[in-house]
């Protein structure tokens, strides 16, 4: 029987469709009442509960403490690299070729390992920032200051020699529009395996989705709860998660919101990485594969889908970034 827990990438990797997604996870530490205690217990509840796929990135300032949890479990044997999935991200201020290496070889360090599963870059943004801790850094006018000479095609390139130096089994691209994309797929000598894009029953991408499968891209979905956390919530448009659609449904096969939310992406071939801190949750949302969804439900949350205005992750909040000649929103998809 085909096992529908986990998929295999066009490098011939086989990839968990449930990975736990740490944006925030102990994003505090670094600010007084940060915790590196919630970092350990998300991490450790979900290999517990038996995720293998762990969603990180230079960005979220968590590699150290997701590192040491891993260390603990890989040097005791409770669990061997190869069962693992671990995913880190190029932030945008290292977008350059040169500073490629440099930064995964810091990941590496952090997550105190000798390769990751999948390198995306997190960006086509290019910033230019005196700390390398600092992805976005700001001028006094509090507006992102940009490195407007971007290579996409040179910085992939460095990204292909992360594979050839065992630094990646895999490597993939994150918040490129179909553009940027096709630009890549056409001087590639390692195609992209994943696009990390937000997908959510409010923000399909089926146009995206439908480019990534005509060049055997998977696509996983960050966001797949809609990002309860920083979604704006209307009369019209509620929290996906309180959704009368989706609570019905979910009321009806006696599952949660958040279950009915991500079996929904699964159906449609979509990788999933919800984020949650919270043990009983973390453990619920990868309780996925004990029901499916009929053809009708399918529909109902499918005619959910909104399009490109719904999309939350828009980078707007990071002043003066749509001035920068990769900025991938400016297209439609
Ligand atoms: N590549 C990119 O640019 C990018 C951008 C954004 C996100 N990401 C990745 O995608 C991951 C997921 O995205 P996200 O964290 O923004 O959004 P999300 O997974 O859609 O939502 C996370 C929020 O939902 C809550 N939650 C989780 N499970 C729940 C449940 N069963 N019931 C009710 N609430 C629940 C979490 O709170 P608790 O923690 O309290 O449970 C958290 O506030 C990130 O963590 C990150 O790894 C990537």
């Amino acid at each position: 029987m085909k096992d529908i827990s986990q998929i295999t990438l066009r490098s011939g990797a086989v990839l968990p469709v449930v990975g736990l997604g740490t944006g925030n996870i102990g994003s505090r530490v670094r600010k007084p009442g940060g915790s590196r205690e919630e970092v350990h217990t998300a991490i450790n509840a979900a290999l517990e509960c038996g995720y293998r796929h762990i969603d990180t990135a230079t960005l979220y300032q968590n590699e150290e403490m997701i590192g040491e949890v891993l260390h603990e479990w890989l040097s005791s044997g409770k669990v061997k690299r190869e069962e693992l999935f671990i995913t880190t991200k190029l932030p945008n201020n290292g977008n350059r070729k040169e500073d490629v290496t440099k930064f995964l070889k810091k990941s590496l360090e952090k997550l105190q390992l000798s390769y990751v599963d999948l390198y995306l870059i997190h960006c086509p943004v290019g910033t230019k920032s005196d700390d390398d801790e600092v992805a976005y850094p700001l001028d006094s006018d509090g507006a992102v200051i940009l490195d407007m000479t971007t290579d996409l095609l040179a910085l992939w390139s460095a990204m292909e020699e992360q594979v050839d130096a065992g630094r990646a089994k895999d490597i993939g691209l994150s918040n490129f529009n179909s553009q940027q994309i096709e630009k890549i797929m056409k001087v590639a000598r390692i195609p992209p395996a994943i696009l990390q894009v937000e997908v959510h029953a409010y923000l399909l991408q089926r146009p995206l989705r439908a480019l990534c499968q005509r060049h055997n891209i998977t696509v996983c979905g960050f966001m797949p709860l809609g990002a309860p956390h920083r979604a704006k919530e209307t009369d019209e448009f509620p929290l996906l998660l309180n959704h009368p659609v989706v609570t019905e449904i979910a009321g009806r096969i006696n599952v949660t919101p958040a279950q009915v939310l991500l079996c929904h992406l699964l159906q449609h071939d979509i990788v999933v990485i919800p984020k949650s801190a919270n043990p009983q949750r973390i453990k619920k949302n990868c309780q996925v594969f004990h029901f499916e969804l009929t053809p009708e439900d399918m529909a109902a949350l499918d005619a959910l889908d909104r399009g490109a205005e719904s999309r939350v992750s828009n980078l707007l909040y990071y002043k003066g970034i749509t001035r920068h000649p990769e900025f991938p929103y400016h297209l439609p998809f």
